[in-house]
């Protein structure tokens, strides 16, 4: 078969990771951490490069600024076999940076200078869109607002599902993202986007169908760590659960769930089954650390399945 054509839009940082932070501290308090490193990142082009990774044939759009940061993130995505020809290296901005903050049991927080990320607009993705035929748009938050809804709006035009993985946690307006194909935000971006907390299986169900009525896809998945996926499409409501793994860094977990779960929906997988695929991706990522680093291959996660369910998924 051939591979599925993923166009991936979003945003590209230079991520600055410290590891085994105590804690997040105070103003004016400076708190110690473990070692630190430098990793390419950013959701859009982490969930490029995972996509490609995991069996797409993908296409990126984004900004980077003409830098050392935005080469090596060139570099990374390229390695991959991202295709990079419609990302545009912008004069005017600087590469996105993210200081991400990884606490000892492996969940972080980010800061993100957002840099030519902001610069991104629906020129850069009516390129892509008009030059070649796509399965499948991947999208996330972190790029501007206006320039997401305006491409769910051309997406839609042009009958090609989106992919919205609602990462970073904000509150938006939904209205504009009616018929998405898949809405996917993790507890955070859920709470952000509903004022619905989801520490309990009651609450995150009641936020699923908040979420399923404003913005009216066609599935919603919450994202919820460690407690797996919540499934919901408007009538039924599934908890899949995700594998047990020792857990180091969450960065990039979350969108290598996202692009894994794209691939393999677009190879028509039913959706359960690209969800247990979708956590295995995500189980190898947040057992390494860093962003890119971390997001295994397609082998590795055959071989992890292989590993954890035999022949049964
Ligand atoms: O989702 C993880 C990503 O969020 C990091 O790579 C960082 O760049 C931030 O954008």
């Amino acid at each position: 078969m051939n591979k599925p054509k993923i166009l991936v839009v979003g945003s590209m940082n230079m991520d600055l990771f410290l590891q085994q932070a105590n804690r997040i501290g105070n103003h004016g308090e400076s708190v110690i951490c473990g070692d630190y490193g430098y990793a390419t990142g950013g959701k859009g082009s982490n969930q490029a490069l995972a996509a490609a990774r995991l069996g797409g044939d993908v296409v990126a759009v984004g900004r980077l600024g003409k830098d050392a940061n935005g080469d090596r993130l060139m570099e990374s995505l390229n390695s991959a076999g991202v295709d990079t020809r419609y990302i545009v290296r912008d004069e005017e901005a600087q590469t996105g940076l993210a200081v991400m903050l990884v606490d000892q049991s492996g969940k972080y927080v980010s800061y993100v200078s957002i840099g030519a990320n902001y610069r991104v607009c629906l020129e850069d993705v009516r390129k892509a869109l008009e030059a070649e035929a796509f399965d499948m748009i991947v999208m996330q938050l972190e790029i501007p607002l206006e320039t997401v809804y305006q491409t769910v709006e051309l997406a839609r035009e042009k009958n090609i599902p989106v992919f919205l993985d609602a990462g970073p946690a904000m509150h938006i307006p939904l209205d504009r993202l009616k018929g998405l194909y898949i809405l996917s935000p993790n507890e955070a971006e859920t709470e952000a986007l509903t004022g619905i907390n989801v520490d309990t299986a009651e609450g995150a169900l009641k936020a699923a169908k908040w979420l399923y009525e404003q913005a009216e896809p066609r599935y919603v998945i919450l994202k919820l760590g460690s407690r797996g996926a919540l499934l919901y499409d408007g009538k039924s409501a599934q908890f899949i659960e995700c594998f047990k793994v020792d857990a180091v860094d969450s960065t990039a977990a979350g969108d290598t769930f996202g692009a894994c779960l794209a691939v393999q929906l677009c190879k028509g997988r039913p959706i359960e089954e690209a969800i247990v695929t979708a956590h295995a991706a995500a189980g190898i990522c947040v057992s390494r650390v860093g962003a890119q680093v971390s997001i295994p291959t397609e082998k590795e996660v055959e071989d992890f399945l292989a590993e954890h369910c035999g022949g049964n998924r």
